[in-house]
């Protein structure tokens, strides 16, 4: 067998930002409101002309160009999206004609804000087997597209971005540890888009109803976040014989700050070594992880031999957790 590690990261944000100010102009709330219940200040949005695809392609590039990787080189690519530019072709399709990764399978991946880390454990596991070497795993979200901009108790929530990591063989102790992956699909009804599915399909009606945007039951998704957070980050510790003290980085999916620090006290992890970036991005779903990692690492938060546990959760309702030795 093999080792899978993170070879390479990468991250893209569209230019423009809607700030909380922006926001009281738009519906009921204020600064004040979201930053204390929310901890989010801003959030990128997309340009008219960028979809789910173009997001995913520039930070791929970067990924790649930090793993040294050619495109050519990819056996696989997994996007994790909520957001997908079609319901088909896959994004991951697009992303591949795109970077001329001709070799690459490709699929996308449905797990809600858990996604990439999903993409993650699943893509390292192929990479373990020795079925395929390298990996491109890829979280991106359009989510503006999908907000309901007159719902003040989602829309404060959400931005567009997206993350990548290249999966390749690493050395035997380093790469992937342990994973925890779960869902509980009786609170799939929690976190919703009801509408353009074979169960609602798209008509004048779904449309005036507001079905093709999220709907969201915050405080049961916020009660099954502060269970599920901390108990996954246990569970990939344990699987190890690891303590959280053994950890150098926690990177926690960014959906409310309040839900990070319930993580951080109930953990009981310095504070300095939780990776945060709420305040400038909101709720990016999938794209969280991989644009935190990017950024921490570029802070030089991240060593080799450091160990890092990522932890997301999201619509499903999933959690997913993975340790790796950097
Ligand atoms: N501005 C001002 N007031 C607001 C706003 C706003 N933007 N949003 C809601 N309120 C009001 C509500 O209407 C309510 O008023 P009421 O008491 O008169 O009815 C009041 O504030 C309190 O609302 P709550 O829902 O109790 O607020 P809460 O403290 O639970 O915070 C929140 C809501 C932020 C949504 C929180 O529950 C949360 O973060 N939940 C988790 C959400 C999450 O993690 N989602 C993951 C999405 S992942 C994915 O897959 C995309």
């Amino acid at each position: 067998t093999y080792a899978a590690g993170i070879i390479g990261t990468g991250c893209y944000l569209p230019e423009k930002i809607l700030t909380n100010q922006d926001l009281e102009k738009m519906v009921d709330t204020s600064d004040a409101w979201i930053t204390e219940r929310t901890g989010i200040r801003a959030r990128h949005i997309a340009a008219p002309e960028q979809a789910t695809s173009d997001l995913a392609y520039e930070a791929s590039l970067r990924a790649l160009a930090d793993a040294q990787t050619q495109p050519e080189e990819l056996d696989l690519i997994i996007v994790a999206t909520e957001t997908p530019d079609y319901k088909y072709p896959s994004t991951a399709c697009l992303l591949q004609a795109r970077l001329g990764a001709k070799k690459a399978a490709c699929f996308d991946l449905s797990a809600g804000c858990s996604g990439f880390v999903y993409g993650l454990g699943i893509g390292s596991q192929s990479i373990v087997t020795g079925l395929y070497k390298k990996i491109l795993i890829v979280g991106a979200e359009t989510l503006s597209r999908i907000t309901d901009w007159t719902d003040r108790n989602t829309c404060v929530l959400f931005g567009d971005g997206a993350g990548a990591a290249v999966l390749g063989q690493v050395e035997e102790g380093y790469g992937i540890l342990s994973l925890d992956m779960g869902a509980d699909g009786t609170g799939g009804r929690h976190l919703i888009q009801p509408g353009g599915g074979s169960r609602n399909p798209a008509t004048h009606a779904t449309v005036d109803a507001h079905d093709h945007t999220i709907h969201m039951d915050g405080q049961d998704v916020f009660k099954f976040a502060a269970r599920k957070m901390p108990a996954a980050c246990k569970k990939v510790l344990e699987k190890v014989g690891m303590t959280i003290d053994d950890i150098a980085l926690l990177v926690p999916h960014q959906a409310n700050m309040r839900i990070i620090n319930n993580a951080i006290s109930r953990l009981k992890i310095d504070r300095d070594k939780v990776w945060i970036n709420i305040d400038k991005h909101g709720n990016m779903s999938a794209a969280c992880i991989p644009v935190c990692l990017t950024e921490a690492r570029q802070a030089g938060k991240l060593k080799k031999g450091d160990n890092v546990i990522m932890v997301a959760f999201g619509a499903g309702l999933t959690w997913a957790g993975a340790l790796v030795k950097w």
